[in-house]
């Protein structure tokens, strides 16, 4: 488009809002790219390589990448639960990393937390037994000071879970068709060129944030879909951004699913908020539709004010664009699921721990790794911080120092109990690994059923891979 026309477009839509947030709804321009799929039904060994690569986010200039299979990002691996797979990562990317699975119900040996080490032309193998339902969930880099980096650079990809539940349901599940991954980054570009990983002292604080959204790898994309219900399983892998998702016209959404299961109906909504590490899937209705924008609000950082963040900009994710001669192939069902919330006798008898994110912006004059800290301890990997029987029930208590921070865990989903000093919102009611925290209380009930020992704990960190790398990290076994 014509950088006047453009300009004229943007002061024609803020005339329109006439409200705090600049829209910018920009007709998508390329395809949006959808990961390959790989069904580990299909397969008796599931190859994964990392490897170092160029990716065109604009056409004909390359931007230095690392990817899975590929260039940028990697193959969503479809999973059964009651299934077991053997994957294999082989490092090709010529530096030492990990890859942990996000979300997994696995045991701190097959976790891939910043222990389990892979060199350099290594390959580590893991046999993968997946006992948790449906989800949406992911892999990516856990290296002790290098996650931040090896994300940005490329580094993630999806597990997508299947149950019977999930199958019996109705819902979408024409994989790219109207069962959509959205894997949802911010990329800093100049002359259309990714710039690469280097933080800042500023920038360590408020977590690395790039200007422009790149969705499974495309800027600016559209998608063809059919006239019906679109299913989207919406990730949000940025290394810092909250995103405020919206759809064009504030059209009305349902969001189904939080990270680690189906909610237990479908919740009307019209916008979700989303910080690094979360995931939804949301269904949208596009029967009588003939396009709608996914947009997203960028949130800043304010350190002043706790009431989340100002925002700025607000732009296109993905363009929906419907064509009729594809066919829908599901429904929205009334009823999701059926959880099974604790009880107050169950309640009464969980372990309190409580955990406090800190940060401290002058220690980095000696020791960066002290900036970030979590109850007054930065993260040592010599250090045991937590240890937790197997089965037992826990109840975490988290706060947050100076901005919101997506607390997330390992090996297990959670129920939100008080989020933010309030009861959950029907909508969070769902399993999660990954919480927005801030000043105000928020806790959340879990059992950890997996074991994981001093040579492969856990980790329990914020999600803003800065302050993660930085040390704003922890460590706990299940025995
Ligand atoms: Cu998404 Cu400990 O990680
Ligand atoms: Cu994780
Ligand atoms: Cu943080």
């Amino acid at each position: 488009m014509h950088k006047l026309s453009l300009t004229f477009l943007v002061l024609v839509l803020i005339f329109i809002n006439g409200c705090s947030v600049r829209e910018v709804i920009v007709t998508g321009t390329n395809p949006l790219f959808i990961p390959a799929l790989i069904d580990s039904a299909e397969h008796e060994n599931i190859e994964l390589v990392l490897q170092k690569g160029k990716h065109e986010f604009y056409e004909g200039v390359a931007s230095e990448t690392m990817g899975v299979n590929g260039n940028y990002l990697g193959p969503t691996v479809k999973l059964h639960k009651g299934q077991t797979t053997r994957i294999t990562f082989k490092n090709n990317i010529d530096e030492t990393t990990t890859i942990h699975g996000h979300g997994l119900h696995v045991s701190g040996d097959i976790d891939g937390g910043p222990q389990l080490a892979i060199e350099p032309n290594e390959e580590w193998t893991i046999d993968l037994p997946v006992v948790q339902e449906a989800g949406t969930s992911w892999y990516h880099p856990h290296l002790m000071g290098k996650t931040g980096k090896h994300v940005y650079a490329g580094l993630a990809g999806i597990y997508l879970i299947e149950d019977d539940n999930a199958k019996s349901l109705g819902l979408p599940q024409s994989y790219g068709v109207d069962d959509i991954p959205l894997v949802v980054q911010d990329r800093s570009f100049t002359d259309k060129k990714m710039n690469p990983y280097l933080v800042s002292h500023a920038q360590m604080m408020d977590g690395f944030r790039g200007d422009t959204l790149v969705v499974n790898g495309t800027v600016s994309p559209y998608h063809i879909v059919p006239k019906g219900w679109v299913r989207l399983r919406l990730l949000n892998a940025s290394n810092a951004r909250f995103y405020r998702f919206y759809l064009s016209e504030q059209k009305k959404f349902y969001k189904i699913a939080t990270e680690g299961g189906f909610l237990n109906a479908p919740i009307l909504m019209t916008e979700l908020t989303m910080g690094p590490g979360e995931r939804n899937e949301i269904m949208i209705d596009l029967a009588n539709i003939d396009n709608v924008h996914v947009m997203a609000e960028f949130l800043a950082v304010d350190f002043e004010d706790w009431s989340f963040f100002a925002s700025n900009t607000a732009t296109s994710v993905v363009e929906l664009r419907t064509d009729s001669s594809l066919v829908a192939s599901g429904v929205l069902p009334n009823n999701l699921n059926d959880i099974a919330y604790f009880t107050q006798s169950e309640k009464d008898q969980a372990v309190t721990r409580t955990f406090r994110l800190e940060m401290d912006e002058d220690a980095m004059t000696y020791d960066m790794h002290s900036m970030f800290s979590i109850n007054g301890k930065s993260m040592d990997m010599q250090r045991i911080d937590e240890r937790i029987n197997k089965g037992q029930l826990e109840l975490w208590s988290i706060t947050a120092e100076d901005m919101p921070h997506p607390f997330h865990m390992h090996g297990v989903s959670f129920l939100i109990q008080t989020h933010n000093g309030n009861s959950p919102q029907e909508a969070d009611k769902g399993w999660k690994d990954t919480v927005v925290v801030t000043n105000e209380l928020t806790e959340v009930l879990m059992r950890f059923n997996h074991i994981a020992d001093e040579k492969t704990p856990y980790m329990y960190h914020c999600h803003i891979l800065e302050h993660e790398d930085g040390g704003m990290m922890g460590q706990f076994t299940v025995e």
